[in-house]
This record gives C-alpha cells, sequence and structure tokens, in this order.
C-alpha cells in the first residue's frame, strides 16, 4: 500500500513496523569484520550502477570502473552488435590489468576496436574473445576460445548500466523493483550536459547516504547557504517531507521545492536572480516532454503536491537519484574503500543549454552542490571519529529520518542472509536496537 499521506497524529515509521522505533546501532558503520561481512553481502550480491549508457554512446566506446569494495576492476564496452557488455579488466595470460592509461589505479575511457594488452599484446574483441596470442605456435595446448575476459552480468535500466558479481542474483529489473518502474519514462536521455565530480570521504559509505536521505539537517547545516531572513525562517519552521515510500530495499523522500524559483526575489542571493539558478538548481524548464507536474511518472511527486520541488530515491546500496521539479536531475554514489572511507560522486544532469544564461544556470548549480556536499562531507568525518570512540553506540532517530533506518536495517538483513546461509552465527536481530543481541560480525 503507497503511503503518501502521514496518518494524523502517526508518524511515517510506525506504518512500518519492521523497522521499529529504538535507536538505532551504528556499529555497521565502524567495525572491520562487519565491513568485511557487507562486501561480500551486500555489493558481491546486488545491482551496482557503473554509470549511462551515453559513456558508451558508440561502438567500441569504453570505460573502466575500479571497485575497491570487490577488490577489482571492470571494463564496460558497447560491442559491435550493440550490446553493452562488462568484464573483469584482466588479462587472461598472466593477469596484468588489460586496460589503464599513464596509471594503473585510475579509472581511463576512450574508444577502440580491440583490448590490447600492454605485457605481450594479447588481444581481445569488443565481446570479450581472445582473437590475438602472441607467439601463438609456443603455447602449449592453448584454445584461444578458452581464455576469453571473464564476464561480468550486465543490465540496463532506463538507460542506467548495472553490473551484479553474483551468477544467481535476481534479473535487475526484478531487483530494482516497483519504485523504478514508476521512474521509467522520465526523459533521461535528453539530459546530457553533465556535470561530475568525486571526493574520497572519510566516512562510512553509509553516512553520506544518511546525510542524502533525510532533509532535518538542511535548515541548520546548509543555514549558510540562503539568505539570513530565510535561513532563520527555515530553521524556526524546522523540516517537515511531503511524503516517504519505502519498497523492499528501495526508499524515497518526496519534498518541497523551496526557491525554484523564489516566491520573492528578495529570498535569494544577487547571482542567483541574474543567473536564474542556485541553491535548488536552475528554475527554468527546458523546453522538453516529460517533466511538467502531470507529465512526471508516477513515482515522482507520488502525492501530487503543487508545492513539490525534489524526490529523492535511494536505491540500495549506493545510488542515489534526484529528480528536481525545474527538469533535471542528479546522481550520487558511495563506493566504500574501507570500513571508514569511500569515494564519493556527484553528476549532474542537465538538458544542453541553448544559451549563455542556461549554461551559466547550469554552471551555477553544479558550483552550489560541490558546496552543499563539502558541507555534509565535513560533518560525516567529524561523526565517523567520534562513533570509532564507541563511547555511544545507539542512537535516536526521528520521524523524518526512516529512510537511515531502513538503510541500516537493509544492509543488516543481507549480512545476515548471507550469514545464514554459509552457516556463520547471526550478528544481529534486525529490528530495534533494544532487541539486539550482542554483536557478533
Ligand atoms: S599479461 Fe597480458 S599479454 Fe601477458
Ligand atoms: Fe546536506
Amino acid at each position: 500500500m503507497p503511503h503518501f499521506v502521514k496518518p494524523a497524529g502517526g508518524s511515517w515509521t510506525a506504518q512500518y513496523p519492521e523497522l521499529g522505533t529504538g535507536p538505532v546501532d551504528y556499529t555497521d558503520s565502524i567495525d572491520p569484520a562487519y565491513y568485511e561481512a557487507e562486501r561480500e553481502a551486500v555489493f558481491r550480491r546486488t545491482w551496482l550502477n557503473v554509470g549511462r549508457v551515453e559513456r558508451v554512446a558508440r561502438t567500441g566506446n569504453y570505460f573502466t570502473k575500479e571497485l575497491a569494495v570487490l577488490g577489482t576492476s571492470l571494463v564496460i564496452v558497447k560491442g559491435t552488435d550493440g550490446q553493452i557488455r562488462a568484464f573483469h579488466n584482466v588479462c587472461r595470460h598472466r593477469g596484468n590489468k588489460l586496460v589503464w592509461n599513464d596509471f594503473p589505479g585510475e579509472e581511463t575511457s576512450g574508444t577502440c576496436r580491440q583490448f590490447t594488452c600492454k605485457y605481450h599484446a594479447w588481444r581481445y574483441n569488443l565481446s570479450g574473445e581472445l582473437t590475438f596470442v602472441q607467439q601463438e605456435q609456443e603455447f602449449f595446448d592453448l584454445d584461444k576460445a578458452d581464455y576469453g575476459l571473464k564476464s561480468v552480468r550486465c543490465e540496463v535500466w532506463e538507460g542506467f548500466i548495472f553490473v551484479n558479481l553474483d551468477p544467481d542474483a535476481p534479473p535487475l529489473l526484478d531487483y530494482m523493483g516497483e519504485l523504478a518502474e514508476g521512474l521509467e519514462g522520465y526523459p533521461f536521455h535528453e539530459m546530457t550536459e553533465v556535470y561530475t565530480y568525486r571526493a574520497e570521504v572519510g566516512s562510512n559509505w553509509k553516512l553520506f547516504i544518511d546525510a542524502f536521505a533525510e532533509f532535518y539537517h538542511a535548515p541548520v547545516l546548509h543555514q549558510k547557504q540562503a539568505t539570513k531572513e530565510e535561513a532563520e525562517k527555515l530553521l524556526g519552521i524546522g523540516f517537515e517531507a511531503l511524503s516517504y515510500d519505502l519498497k523492499g530495499d528501495h526508499a524515497m523522500i518526496s519534498t518541497w521545492g523551496g526557491m525554484s524559483p523564489p516566491k520573492d526575489l528578495n529570498m535569494v542571493k544577487p547571482i542567483e536572480r541574474v543567473l536564474h539558478s542556485g541553491l535548488f538548481g536552475p528554475w527554468d524548464r527546458p523546453k522538453i516532454k516529460g517533466i511538467l507536474p502531470d507529465e512526471l511518472p508516477p513515482a515522482i511527486n507520488p502525492g501530487r503536491y503543487a508545492t513539490w520541488g525534489t524526490d529523492s530515491f535511494e536505491f540500495f546500496p549506493n545510488f542515489t537519484l534526484l529528480f528536481w521539479a525545474p527538469g533535471w536531475y542528479l546522481t550520487y554514489h558511495y563506493w566504500p574503500t574501507d570500513v571508514d572511507k569511500h569515494i564519493f560522486e556527484c553528476t549532474l544532469y542537465f538538458v544542453p543549454a541553448t544559451n549563455t544564461r542556461e549554461r551559466l544556470a547550469h554552471e551555477l548549480a553544479a558550483v552550489t552542490f560541490k558546496e552543499y556536499a563539502f558541507q555534509d562531507a565535513n560533518t560525516l568525518e567529524a561523526t565517523q571519529t567520534m562513533i570509532n570512540t564507541r563511547v555511544v553506540k545507539e542512537f535516536p532517530l526521528c520521524d523524518q529520518e526512516i529512510l537511515l533506518r531502513h538503510l541500516h536495517k537493509t544492509a543488516w538483513d543481507h549480512v545476515n542472509a548471507y550469514k545464514k546461509e554459509h552457516g556463520l552465527a547471526n550478528g544481529h536481530a534486525t529490528s530495534t536496537a533494544s532487541e539486539k543481541g550482542a554483536i557478533n560480525v
């Protein structure tokens, strides 16, 4: 049943009894043993978004993806048959990394007809088949057909490329479920002006999702993003989302639009007035189909509120998709590199600008969002250092923090299911903290 309206006198969280309402244990964000379990149980078994089809628009376009959490590097490439495939980025001869540029640890992209290994020049075609072996006659009973690149499951949803290292995982569409189905038809393919940035953040990956899955912090942490009067007003009101929805492992929060465009131009800073952009991105809708309020797919602004401004979808484990009322979207990815570190990636997608003002509006939005993320990231590093002390392990979450409760429970559920399958002791009851036994991951 959709939960688009908060019941009178009730709470969002109470509609999902399995979440509980007790304080939440954050051992999952500090314990190295938990992190090791999570790598196997979550990242090696779920669908991970690695980018968009526009990155491999033509035959031979490829890019690599470094996945420290899985201890591997992948190469994603478009074949001559138009299919997008993913392979482990490893040469079958003696294991050299097949595709890299100047630095083997850095991601790269490009176009080629075949991949040639830098070490002894073995070659693979775009379907991953081994096509050439240097001094082939010197090898012993080597059948090239046995030495193709190791492939990885790769499926596409609405132009988003996903990979999965688990041969037994359900198909991508089943995994993405109802929330994703409700987004289908959004004109993603029109939004091809892309701004991207990435940073290594000194916090567990889930803490950054926590920061984007609630806006309860926004009037406080980001108050300097607004004019002084506006910030004070927002603080006084506090934050209340329009609606929340949880479907399986995934969840979304829908909220009001604030200043996009502002009701009163005095609410915003002069540069925003000039460029028609700022705190909530560009104000003006591009002229394309599919982004007007009544054209949006059903999962976006599910309550159909006139005051709607943005929706944030959290696809488990590490893919956030945010839609903005003026017709643009952004993605966040959080790639763990250790229990208390991850690489954060933000990518903003706009319909290509048709004039200078539009272009500058996009640029201002990109810069503003980077500033936001810095503010969040600083706080996360401060949080990580203190939860690491284990002086306090359980934290009370409010009703506006329902998605955090859901995220941490979902991660625990995956870890526990994995441990059960492998005959390992269950480390955690997945409901409220008060029901939990000793942590034993
Ligand atoms: S390791 Fe690749 S050709 Fe030898
Ligand atoms: Fe924030």
